[in-house]
């Protein structure tokens, strides 16, 4: 099992990359199979999801030529089956995106139901219901989703909670089906936006993606293109909390400011400087910074994603703030292990209340789940001494080369596999 050490205490300074969003990569590489023509990825990010979820399409009959290691060519021409194996995709949540896809082009899709969830319970109800609003016959049968229609007839869909999950799987589906579609109360993440823009590149017809009315006029097929996936705001705040946490002075790079006004208006808040520029933001943090409240929200809210390494800052500043996850019932998992490390953290129901402490000390800890352990990451990062952390096939999920980037910062991380490693990096390190 593969673990991070760390050995804190090291100010992050210097510039880092931000790879292309995994959560607009995710939706996007299950649309790319609804054309029978030839579809070209660029910027995706080489995290084990999206490994994952190429494996699960190639599954099915698609073919996958891997380019470099962030472009893919996608042709769908090939799928022989609309039934994704469960092998195939258990390890994702994100193959429910193989029903909206398979749905919309070949009016059947049979994708097995997703398991539990380190964050909390994921209900798809919103999805079905999208589904079987524009014609689809949904049932649940022996751990598998079946959704199947003659045809599929654009509906009126009024969404009772803010979901991007369900928001871009309708949008997918009802991108093919006759006639228009709304979709009122939609959520606005960029990456729902860029999944939008990239069917409308194959040749779709959908506007008002980034508002909470979307509407799609079904068209009756797809065309082949080249898209370049959108930068990963979640990486980049990630970044821009480790620089606050171990008052550093990073320059984070191939980014859309715009889409981090949430994480940097809390940035500002606190006591932060950061500088926008076109495509890139600086993060300073010279000073022990100050607390706050923060509430998660869907876009442009603070995001739930945001939320674990937010809290890391905040319980290293000064003063009591109060954070409330509003989105995920169970993500606070992290909460035990930054005990550990020294934090001063009281959890009731979905609200922490957090005294800051003025340092960590490095501890033996285990990641929860992907945000979780960045976030346990950056509390090691800052902790006098070394830390451990366990687990960390979570974080590969969802961030390229994390240990990496961060030593490009000057950090002192390694990946490791066994005590002895542990052993001669804290010897290495001294
Ligand atoms: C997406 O999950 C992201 N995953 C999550 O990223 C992210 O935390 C979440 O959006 C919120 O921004 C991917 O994009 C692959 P939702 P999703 O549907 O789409 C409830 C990460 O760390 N709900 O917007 O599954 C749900 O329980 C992750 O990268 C229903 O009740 O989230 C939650 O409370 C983890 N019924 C809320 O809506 C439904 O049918 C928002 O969930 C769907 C959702």
């Amino acid at each position: 099992m593969e673990q991070y050490v760390i050995k804190g205490g090291i100010p992050l300074v210097g510039e880092v990359e931000i790879a292309g969003a995994k959560n607009a990569a995710l939706p996007i590489i299950s649309a790319a199979i609804m054309t029978d023509e030839v579809v070209t990825l660029e910027n995706l990010p080489d995290v084990n999801d999206i490994n994952v979820l190429l494996e699960a399409i190639e599954g099915i009959g698609a073919r996958v030529d891997r380019i470099d290691r962030h472009t893919v060519k996608i042709n769908g021409s090939t799928i022989q089956d609309c039934s994704v194996e469960y092998e195939c995709i258990k390890k994702i949540r994100a193959s429910y995106y193989l029903l909206g896809a398979l749905l919309g082009k070949y009016n059947n899709a049979e994708v097995p139901l997703p398991g539990g969830c380190n964050i909390g319970s994921r209900p798809i109800d919103q999805h079905l219901k999208g589904f079987r609003a524009i014609g689809a016959q949904v049932s649940i049968e022996h751990g598998t989703i079946i959704a199947k229609c003659d045809h599929m007839v654009g509906a009126h869909i009024f969404m009772d909670i803010v979901s991007v999950g369900a928001t871009i799987n309708i949008m997918m589906a009802a991108s093919r089906a006759q006639g228009r579609t709304i979709i009122e109360n939609a959520a606005k993440e960029p990456h729902v936006v860029d999944v939008a823009n990239f069917l409308n590149s194959m040749g779709a017809d959908i506007k008002g993606a980034g508002t909470d009315v979307i509407r799609i006029k079904g068209v009756s097929s797809f065309h082949g293109c080249n898209y370049m996936i959108v930068p990963d705001m979640i990486e980049a705040g990630t970044y821009m909390m480790a620089a606050a946490a171990t008052k550093g002075d990073v320059i984070i790079k191939n980014v859309i400011p715009k889409h981090l006004e949430a994480i940097t208006a809390k940035l500002l808040e606190i006591g932060c400087e950061v500088e926008e520029s076109d495509d890139s933001v600086r993060v300073v943090a010279a000073k022990r910074l100050n607390r706050t409240h923060v509430k998660t929200q869907p876009y442009p809210g603070f995001p739930t994603d945001m939320q674990p390494q937010m809290s890391v800052v905040l319980a290293l500043a000064a003063g009591t703030s109060i954070v409330t996850e509003s989105i995920f019932e169970n993500r606070f998992k992290y909460v035990d292990e930054l005990t550990r490390m020294g934090a001063n953290i009281k959890v009731e129901g979905n609200t922490a209340i957090i005294d800051g402490v003025p340092n960590f000390t490095g501890a033996r800890i285990s990641s929860p789940d992907l945000r979780a352990g960045a976030a346990l990451v950056i509390a090691g990062l800052e902790a006098d001494g070394f830390t451990v952390i366990d687990d960390i096939v979570y974080i590969q999920r969802g961030y390229e080369d994390f240990e990496g980037k961060l030593r490009g910062l000057g950090a002192e991380i390694e990946r490791v596999t066994s005590e002895r490693e542990i052993d001669k990096f804290e010897l290495r390190i001294g």
